[in-house]
């Protein structure tokens, strides 16, 4: 089992990182790097594609508009965001909110990479195509297009991790369009909410049997 505090020094190191980060030409244009936020010992993380201009410049992700709509989804799958980890596949904002370039994902892909593997967490959201395809990248799976993969429940590995992982839209996309945020709404309130409960309750049921273990000691 791995301790506590050598999980936080290593997350401390690896926020370390990102913040003095310059591998990629996205540093040149960020106010604040964005490394994410959330408890380190949640099961479920979260995960977009680039921070956008109220991110960059509060150096917090999801803190804007899709941010506000996020906590909306979050509570119908209940889950309030300070239960989640919250990052995003690069972690500087690009340009004008473009999208990120591929050696741009790839140079920043390490951190997030290495931000799973400190937390390990049994499921993943993944928020919008370019985090959709990366995940399923990383876990050796073809990405078929979001309409093919919103809501899909993916079990596999994620290196030596075992998770699942739901892709679905980009809250950011159904700010402006009705028909994709009644998308999202299905989604966290159908697949996304039904994995939590699985996960929360699966949860208790563990600690009740290290309890139960304890007192029969
Ligand atoms: N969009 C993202 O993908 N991430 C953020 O943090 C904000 C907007």
């Amino acid at each position: 089992m791995v301790s506590t505090s050598s999980k936080s020094l290593r997350y401390e190191d690896l926020v370390r990182n990102i913040i003095n980060c310059n591998k990629c030409p996205l540093h040149k244009f960020r106010k604040k790097p964005v490394p994410g936020e959330g408890p380190l010992d949640t099961s479920i993380m979260i995960i977009g594609e680039a921070p956008g201009r109220y991110e960059d410049e509060m150096g917090r992700p999801f803190v804007g508009p899709a941010g506000k709509l996020l906590d909306y989804l979050l509570s119908l799958a209940e889950l309030k965001r300070e239960e989640v980890y919250i990052t995003n596949v690069v972690k500087c904002r690009p340009p004008r909110n473009r999208d990120p370039r591929p050696e741009e994902i790839e140079s920043c892909l390490p951190y997030l990479v290495e931000q799973i593997d400190i937390i390990k967490p049994r499921l993943i959201i993944a928020l919008g195509r370019i985090s959709g395809k990366t995940l399923y990248e990383l876990m050796g799976r073809k990405w078929r297009g979001m309409k093919a993969e919103h809501g899909v429940i993916i079990k596999g590995k994620l290196g030596d991790l075992d998770l699942t992982l739901i892709p679905t839209y980009h809250p950011a996309a159904a700010l402006y369009k009705p028909d994709i945020k009644k998308i999202l709404e299905k989604d966290f309130s159908t697949t996304i909410k039904e994995e939590v409960k699985k996960i929360k309750s699966n949860k208790v049921n563990v600690r009740r049997k290290n309890l139960l273990d304890f007192i029969n000691q």
